[in-house]
């Protein structure tokens, strides 16, 4: 479960987030919306802590990463999977490199890495790319890369930064319907995104940012029984291109 609690971020003096209430329930699946500038990139990086608000308090799985020591944030981070904006690969090491990563940081067992992250590549569509450098991909392939690495891990929350945001119609459904499968077999979810055709797509809860304020969207649905039977609709067709 995330809480956040009145909490303010600025950079140099100038806000990004002011007053920043929300809960979002373990294994609920939302959309963070807002124009560029709202703030979406620096909520999410408040939760793993790439980032330090600098008033209010900030629950993750009932810990205040708002207070944690530094030393703790990479326990923090064992639990969530992130997809950045940037994807933040490593260019010249393998697809396979990058996504074994975290599992030689844990030690688990060669056999085990090399079944996990086959695994993923194949749910991402990317297993014959599994020996190419990640700079000789394309930016949509990147995108894979950077989603598997985050899944590989089975995290128990994942935070995804416009996932689909370099992917033709196709690839952005088959990304979506990962996601939404991660969530059901119990991960929270947070996508944030500028594309208004996701989330008339994909009906899930929208938490609305402007100019880092919160405008909608900061508690869980009240009936919980009709926020799980929302969650597992799946949408049957492609809206047209344009359309709201
Ligand atoms: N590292 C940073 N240093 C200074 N200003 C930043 C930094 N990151 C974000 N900002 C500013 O904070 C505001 C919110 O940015 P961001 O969280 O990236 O919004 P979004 O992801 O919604 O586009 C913007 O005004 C942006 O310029
Ligand atoms: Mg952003």
């Amino acid at each position: 479960m995330i809480q956040f609690f009145h909490v303010h971020k600025s950079y140099q003096g100038q806000p990004a987030l002011t007053d920043v209430s929300l809960t979002v329930d373990k294994a609920e699946f939302v959309f963070l919306t807002g124009p560029s500038g709202a703030g979406k990139t620096t909520l999410l990086e408040l939760i793993f802590c790439a980032e330090r608000a600098q008033k209010g308090q900030i629950l993750v799985n009932g810990r205040n990463v708002a207070r944690i020591r530094a030393s703790a944030v990479p326990y923090l981070r064992r639990n969530i999977g992130v997809v950045f904006q940037d994807f933040k690969l490593l260019p010249s090491a393998t697809v396979f490199d990058n996504v074994a990563l975290a599992l030689h940081v844990l030690g688990r067992p060669r056999r085990e890495i090399r079944r996990k992250v086959g695994e993923i590549l194949a749910a991402v569509g990317l297993e014959h790319k599994v020996d190419s450098p990640p700079a000789r991909l394309s930016g949509g392939e990147q995108q894979r890369v950077a989603l598997a690495r985050a899944l590989v891990n089975d995290p128990a929350i994942l935070l995804a930064d416009e996932p689909t945001g370099n992917l033709d119609p196709e690839r952005t459904d088959e990304i979506m319907a990962l996601l939404a499968k991660v969530n059901t077999r119990g991960a929270t979810v947070m996508v944030a995104t500028h594309d208004r055709n996701l989330l008339t797509r994909w009906h899930r809860r929208v938490l609305t940012l402007d100019r880092g304020r919160l405008m909608t969207g900061a508690s869980p649905p009240e009936d919980p029984a009709g926020a799980i039977t929302e969650m597992e609709t799946f949408p049957s067709s492609r809206p047209g291109r344009g359309s709201r």
